[in-house]
């Protein structure tokens, strides 16, 4: 079990994830794009998606910080575990929980406006649910079980771990006494990067930089524009 979950899963994932992406791109460019639902509603997507997409940018960084940059950094730079653990709580607390927030706002908004939820694919919902556990998840890692136990050290663990994947390397027994709300925190975010390639999720990996070179498009109303004869 901890061989699959720890060393096979990671692999198919990334394999899905990858071949997927070029699927979609080979075959569906034109339906490469976040598919904005701005026209249906506005102050709600505002709020939303603002608190969402700067949580989960925070959160990203706080991955990088925790999982990415092993625990000898740390100690070489004079920051004592129980610093790193209080910063960990409180800046991804916030992060966490302003995703949280927002992501909830953008599901309330698409329960509750009729032309909205028409618009909603099977996909759109997936993701919905998919992130709701994962940030979720990872909320309470960090809001609850670090707040009510000692936090546990990742550090050791699923930090080198995860940094074993992409030299073909990984422990599996590195995972084995980790607590169970950190293991499936971790699996379900294999499920978001499997479903990933088809979803709107696709627009986080293509950054618009023609939209600043291009021309501006010019939207004229019907009733007004009359072209001469
Ligand atoms: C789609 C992918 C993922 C999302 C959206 C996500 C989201 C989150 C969020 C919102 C938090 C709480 C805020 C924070 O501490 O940053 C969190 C915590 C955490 N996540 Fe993830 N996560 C993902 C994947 C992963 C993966 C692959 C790992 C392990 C390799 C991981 C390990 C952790 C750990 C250890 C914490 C606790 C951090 C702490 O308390 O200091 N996450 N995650």
């Amino acid at each position: 079990m901890n061989l699959f979950f720890w060393v096979i899963l990671p692999y198919i994932t990334v394999t899905i994830l990858v071949l997927g992406l070029l699927v979609r791109y080979n075959f569906d460019q034109l339906g490469w794009s976040a598919r904005s639902t701005e026209i249906f509603e506005k102050r709600q997507l505002k709020w939303g998606s603002l608190l969402f997409h700067w949580g989960i940018l925070a959160a990203f960084v706080g991955h990088v910080v925790g999982i990415l940059i092993p625990i000898a950094v740390y100690h070489g730079l004079g920051i004592s575990n129980e610093m790193y653990h209080r910063g960990a709580i409180l800046l991804g607390g916030m992060a966490g929980l302003a995703a949280l927030i927002g992501l909830v706002i953008l599901t309330v908004r698409r329960l509750t406006h009729p032309r909205l939820r028409r618009h909603t694919s099977f996909a759109d919902w997936l993701t919905t649910v998919v992130l709701l556990v994962v940030i979720g998840l990872g909320d309470w890692i960090t809001l609850g079980h670090n707040l009510y136990a000692t936090p546990f050290e990742y550090r050791t663990t699923v930090g080198p771990w995860f940094r074993g994947l992409f030299v073909f390397s990984p422990h599996a027994y590195l995972m084995t006494g980790i607590p169970l709300v950190f293991k499936i925190h971790i699996v379900a975010s294999y499920v978001f990067w499997m479903i990933f390639p088809f979803t709107r999720l696709v627009h986080i990996i293509s950054v618009p930089f023609a939209y600043l070179r291009r021309a501006p498009i010019l939207y004229r109303s019907r009733l007004r524009y009359r072209p001469q004869s």
